[in-house]
């Protein structure tokens, strides 16, 4: 290869006229492989430059290098010209490999409590409920008093309770647009809600029976957390008030409910149960998911508890204004991660909010 002066002004001469006639993007890529690209002529003059006799080695290799510096420059230039839509590679010598295959973009996908809050509330719209909503930040009197829950009730001590302090509780009320909360008195104070019944006592003070309705949240105890207990978690409970409605509609309705979910032909029991709002109470059992009934290493008994359930008490219909005893009404309410553990076979509450993607991708 000739090298020197002469050389290297033909090889600039040439370049740049080859560089001047570049019209769009891909002439001008073409012309950055075939002389600045890693096998390109200048890279090639320089490369030959090494084998030269020192002093010769010295200018030659400035001047390639100038060269280089040139040509870059002007690359750039002529790509301001012509190329609004395209980008400059990093830098010269760095190909993009248009074959190569391509990063997956991450499309996220549904929850797994999203997806079980979702299968239950159609199998109850399907009974014939309504979707109603509440706030989480709640009143004293809708979470406690109007539910019949006494003023001394270990629920409402601070081991309990996350109570809202003024400035917090005002600042909440502000983003909860809610006309009933316009009504509240300001002895009324506020907190996380401990459960979702304060929607009954909501509903039924602005509502005239008859009615049938379904509602779910997230509710807060403070708690210590272990793998069943969470400091928030959510539930989904039922409100049915009617004329004529006994302890025989909700088994029915709950055990009903429970098959569709669950899939299997899972039968309830009744456990006297002791809640301030409903008159009887119960708990519920459910035969277990796994191993039917048969008493495995998942339940010890062969029941797993699922619900609690009751007859509203009329002191919840005087407290909305109903005159007690003309009506009657069943409540129940499900803790829905449990529903979703007893279903997935989730080991741990806790994972629910974790944010572990190892977890949330399996579903
Ligand atoms: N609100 C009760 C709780 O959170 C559950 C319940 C609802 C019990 C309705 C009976 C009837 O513990």
């Amino acid at each position: 290869m000739i090298t020197g002066d002469h050389a290297i002004k033909k090889l600039k001469e040439e370049a740049v006229s080859r560089l001047d006639s570049a019209q769009n993007a891909q002439d001008l890529e073409a012309f950055r492989v075939a002389y600045l690209g890693r096998k390109g002529k200048v890279p090639q003059f320089l490369r030959t430059v090494a084998g030269l006799p020192s002093a010769e080695r010295r200018v030659a290799g400035s001047e390639g290098n100038a060269l280089r510096k040139f040509l870059e420059e002007r690359v750039c230039e002529v790509l301001k010209k012509i190329g609004r839509n395209f980008r400059a590679p990093h830098s010269f010598g760095e190909t993009i490999d248009v074959s190569r295959p391509g990063k997956r973009a991450s499309r996220g996908h549904i929850h797994v409590l999203s997806r079980v809050f979702s299968d239950i509330r159609s199998i109850f719209l399907r009974m014939g409920f309504s979707v109603v909503d509440g706030p989480e930040v709640e009143s004293e009197w809708y979470n406690f008093d109007a539910l019949n829950i006494s003023k001394d009730h270990p629920a409402r001590d601070m081991q309990d309770t996350f109570w809202l302090k003024a400035l917090a509780a005002r600042r909440a009320q502000v983003g909860q647009n809610t006309n009933v909360q316009k009504r509240q008195t300001s002895k009324d104070r506020l907190l996380l809600r401990t459960h979702i019944s304060g929607i009954q006592a909501r509903y039924m003070e602005a509502h005239e029976p008859p009615f049938r309705i379904y509602y779910e949240g997230r509710a807060f105890r403070r708690d210590a957390t272990d793998a069943t207990h969470n400091t928030q978690f959510h539930q989904m409970e039922i409100l049915y008030v009617d004329k004529t409605l006994s302890v025989a509609n909700f088994k029915f309705i709950i055990e009903k409910f429970l098959r569709e979910f669950f899939n299997k032909d899972v039968r309830i029991r009744l456990r006297p149960a002791y809640f301030p709002f409903v008159e009887p109470g119960f708990e519920i059992d459910m035969t277990c998911v796994r191993c039917g009934g048969k008493k495995c290493t998942l339940c010890a008994t062969g029941w797993v508890e699922i619900c609690g359930a009751g007859m509203v008490h009329q002191n919840v219909f005087r407290a909305a204004g109903h005159i007690p005893g003309e009506w009657k009404g069943i409540a129940f309410a499900f803790g829905v991660e449990r529903l979703a553990m007893l279903k997935y076979r989730i080991p741990d509450i806790r994972l629910f909010t974790d944010g572990d993607m190892r977890f949330i991708e399996q579903f």
